[in-house]
């Protein structure tokens, strides 16, 4: 079974949404973009799509079951009570909203009206994440007591000095960009477990003054010389967890940081096994308790692009979770518990000290 999909935000993540959506058999309905030449070009791929810049107009159209808000972060919470409002289903771009106060209206929207929101936290997706779940599920690694979750970039400020790098439109840095999704990660394969206290660094070397900047790629565009950068472009934190589990995570927007030394991915340390992926390559390294000296194997996931299988797999359960009214994959409840440790974790930033996790 298909449906028509109405794609608010036609920027880098809403097109990759349209081209993946089609891919598992969805239709793009409409496009909505405050940009009219962005809406047009998107809609212009996908026969009989219409272009609008008024998310109104788009929700008006009876023919759109449900939609993908992939705006800049400041505009999630309006634009999902929008949606959930217009009795439609929605893939809702992570970060949830800019705090978890912010999570919680949409939550209360969610109750009254019984909408299904999945939430785009796509590192779920990847085969590496999958195979790495299912060894945790079988009880390969026991308790897991420690998580270690990273991303590096060497240079990889998104936008610089546009929505990415203004806290006011984006809540924050790299912590709300690639952190929310190390951290859902991680609680997603160890079954969510409560964080108790938190404590984070937030630094900004590379992003400021903005000319300064010496980059070799970018995501969303060249940097604009007058724009804003008032966020971090690193992060390291480390959170407790009811049940004596603990999290290290680090992330960099931009560091000089030897390309061969970074480790991206998650470490998960249990107490009779661990493993460590690269959530975007196709290998696990698996230790356990088996053998004697202790058993250290590589498993080898089949060859594939993991991007690409992760955003169909995205999509495949979002076909899904609408078709057959089923449970989202990543709940809204999940994504408000995402940013409730990144608020403890902005929070221990700015106070320079631990903090509860409330
Ligand atoms: N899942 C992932 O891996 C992933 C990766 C990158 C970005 N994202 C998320 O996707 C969202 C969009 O990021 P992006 O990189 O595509 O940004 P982008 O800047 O490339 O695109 C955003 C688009 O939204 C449009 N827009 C702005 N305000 C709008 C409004 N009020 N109504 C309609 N359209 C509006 C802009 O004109 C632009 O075309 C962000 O929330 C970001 O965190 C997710």
């Amino acid at each position: 079974m298909s449906f028509r999909i109405g794609i608010v935000g036609a920027g880098g993540i809403g097109s990759l949404h349209a081209e993946t959506a089609i891919k598992v058999g969805l239709e793009v309905g409409a496009v909505c973009d405050v940009d009219a030449d962005r809406a047009r070009a998107l809609a212009a791929r996908y026969p009989g799509a219409v272009a609008t810049t008024s998310i109104a107009e788009l929700l008006k159209r009876s023919e759109i079951a449900a939609v993908v808000v992939a705006t800049p972060n400041v505009h999630h919470k309006k634009m999902a009570l929008a949606v959930i409002g217009a009795g439609k289903d929605l893939l809702l771009e992570k970060p949830m909203a800019l705090s978890a106060v912010e999570c919680d209206d949409i939550i209360g929207a969610i109750r009254e009206t019984g909408a299904l929101v999945q939430l785009g936290f796509v590192s779920r997706c990847a085969p590496a994440s999958i195979a790495a779940r299912e060894l945790v599920t079988e009880g390969r690694f026991g308790r897991i007591y420690h998580a270690k979750a990273s991303q590096y970039r060497q240079r990889g400020i998104p936008g610089l000095g546009r929505w990415c790098t203004t806290r006011a439109l984006s809540g924050g840095g790299v912590l709300m960009d690639l952190g929310v999704h190390l951290l859902d990660l991680v609680l997603w394969l160890t079954d969510f477990p409560t964080a108790t206290r938190a404590s984070s660094i937030c630094s900004s070397t590379f992003g400021s003054p903005i000319p300064r900047y010496r980059f070799s790629k970018m995501w969303a565009g060249p940097p604009n010389p007058d724009g804003v950068f008032d966020v971090e472009d690193a992060v390291t934190a480390l959170v407790r967890f009811s049940g004596n589990m603990t999290m290290e995570l680090n992330a960099t927007w931009a560091a000089d940081i030897p390309a061969r030394w970074a480790r991206n991915g998650v470490l998960l340390l249990g107490e009779k096994g661990g493993c460590y992926f690269d959530v975007w390559g196709n290998q696990l390294f698996v230790t356990t308790e088996q053998g004697d000296p202790l058993d250290d194997q590589e498993q080898t996931l089949p060859t594939c692009d993991p991007w690409s299988v992760a955003w169909e797999e995205q999509y495949r359960r979002f076909l899904g979770m609408v078709t057959e009214r089923s449970e989202p994959h990543a709940t809204a409840v999940q994504g408000r518990t995402v940013q409730r440790l990144v608020d403890a974790l902005y929070r221990s930033a700015e106070e320079d000290r631990e903090v509860e996790v409330v």
